[in-house]
């Protein structure tokens, strides 16, 4: 099998590298042949869709061809079908991969336990939202990582109109993030929740002590009444003092970037309510079944997958540029950085082997038009090749007069246009090279079930991104070192080297 990836690699690499103009030129169509929509009806929710074009990639058909081919010989079929039936997809932790049945796509066992689980979340968001524990105005998110981004983002992209309770997103160890929730939060009507799937991070719970004692110092009543946990670990948080009534559990095979499905989506549900919760897990399993069902290059996330690989592995490019169109998705990059790089950072293979080639590219971006200010320059003229995504939705989030609007998709299109067709100019600083790649998802209206179908879109592209390259996207074993010699200079119990030894001294922590 290994030869057969190297020989596809290896017709890829040698095969022409037609510029944008030339696909273009060769093809009046191109547009239609390389775009496709994703349409899916979500009950109360209407019909919403979701465009994706790749003309603008040097994606063609023979590049397809071959990246099919690879994708036949890393077994794409089978990996993508042990995702969804429970198959160990996560080899170095002897793991399944369930965030998918968390929104019904799985094992029959797997989504009947993902129902029951967010039935009971269910119940409690209810509860608070009719007052059971008492007047409830604010909610202090506590957790990190997978635990914050997606929450964050959702709570973020879908209170922009409504929210039922004001939601605060605290993440980092440093004080002064959790200070700037309590000066906006009363205390007399602030939940906590402490959200970690290991209920042992060490952020987490020191923000989490903190919060618990500043609801102590405002005198609130039942301090302890006003924590909640979500958590793959329901003993921990009973050990550190949560109720098991507040306690909301989800499964040990969903990874802490994939579960914002699960009740680490606490705080989005309690915020927008369980109705526009659900249609999120609806516009997320419509993905699940077109990636589960679609073959080769009309398989979205797939052929974004190839998009990637083609310019990671065959053109050098060390990172990749998502530009959403749309403030309410302004978080979309930092939760894009976790699933991606966190997932897709590795140096070997699912079997330990070192990889064949570069890994995730970097994963950066912002909002437009405001980068196009900032970073553009960059993608325009700049000597890195960067492949960009740009988001955007046709219907407005906003009120005002329609110009905004207008000039925002116009802005978003241009920029695609710009970097395919640069611009010959006599003067070198005026000219610009062109033929430099973009994609476009344009969905008809950022609800809550097209955020889900989004993610969820993003989420399969990682994993069809980790078996075209061999490596496993679920473990993270990388970001243990850091935490081990962190404890190892909180401890004073270790060697280390004299710049870090100075650095300890100096901050006064020896
Ligand atoms: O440090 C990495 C990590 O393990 C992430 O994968 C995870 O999302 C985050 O820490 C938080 O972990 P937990 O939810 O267990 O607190």
């Amino acid at each position: 099998m290994t030869e057969v990836i190297s020989a596809v690699w290896q017709r890829l690499a040698e095969l022409p590298q037609a510029t944008l103009a030339d696909l273009f030129g060769r093809n009046p169509d191109r547009f239609e042949a390389m775009s496709q929509r994703i349409e899916f009806d979500v009950p109360g929710h209407g019909t919403n869709g979701m465009l994706l074009d790749w003309s603008k990639t040097h994606l063609d058909d023979e590049v397809l061809d071959a990246f099919e081919k690879l994708a036949d010989a890393a077994q794409f079929d089978a990996a993508r079908e042990a995702l969804f039936s429970g198959g160990i997809v996560n080899p170095t932790e002897g793991r399944a991969a369930t965030h998918g049945a968390m929104r019904g796509s799985g094992t029959d066992a797997d989504v009947e336990e993902g129902e029951a689980l967010l039935a009971r979340m269910g119940m409690l968001v209810e509860a608070i939202h009719q007052g059971a524990l008492g007047e409830v105005k604010h909610l202090i998110h506590i957790g990190i990582g997978g635990s914050a981004l997606g929450p964050d983002l959702a709570v973020d992209a879908l209170t922009r109109d409504l929210k039922l309770v004001d939601v605060h997103v605290v993440s980092n160890i440093d004080g002064l993030a959790l200070e700037q929730a309590f000066e906006a939060c009363d205390p007399a009507t602030t939940l906590i929740a402490v959200a970690s799937k290991t209920f042992t991070t060490i952020e987490t719970m020191t923000n989490a002590a903190s919060a618990l004692k500043w609801l102590k110092d405002n005198d609130v009543d039942d301090p302890s009444g006003r924590v909640v946990a979500l958590t793959a670990n329901p003993e921990g948080a009973v050990e550190w003092g949560v109720d098991e009534t507040r306690i909301l559990p989800f499964p040990e095979s969903v990874g802490g970037r994939y579960s914002l499905w699960s009740s680490i989506g606490f705080p989005v549900a309690l915020a927008v309510g369980m109705d526009d919760f659900s249609a999120m897990l609806a516009g997320a399993k419509a993905i699940d079944d077109h990636f589960r069902t679609a073959e080769g290059r009309v398989n979205g996330p797939l052929l974004a997958a190839f998009a990637d690989q083609y310019y990671t592995r065959l053109r050098g490019c060390q990172t990749r540029a998502v530009f959403a169109y749309d403030e309410r998705l302004a978080l979309l990059p930092d939760y894009l950085q976790q699933l991606e790089m966190e997932s897709n950072g590795k140096s070997v293979t699912a079997s330990g082997e070192p990889v064949s080639g570069s890994t995730a590219p970097i994963t950066w971006g912002g909002v437009g038009t405001d980068a196009q200010h900032a970073v553009f320059q960059l993608l325009h003229q700049g000597t890195h090749l960067v492949p960009v995504d740009f988001i955007a939705s046709i219907a407005p989030g906003d009120e005002l007069d329609p110009s905004h609007h207008r000039q925002l998709l116009m802005n978003c299109f241009a920029q695609g246009a710009a970097l395919m067709a640069g611009k010959a100019s006599d003067d070198p600083a005026r000219a610009y090279a062109g033929d430099r790649p973009s994609a476009m998802i344009l969905v008809d209206d950022l609800d809550a079930a097209m955020l889900g179908a989004l993610i969820a879109f993003h989420e399969h592209r990682t994993f069809a991104n980790a078996v075209l390259m061999g490596i496993n996207p679920f473990d993270q074993f990388g970001v243990e070192l850091g935490k081990s010699i962190a404890k190892q200079i909180d401890s004073g119990d270790g060697q280390f080297d004299s710049s870090t030894s100075a650095l300890m001294a100096l901050a006064g922590l020896t």
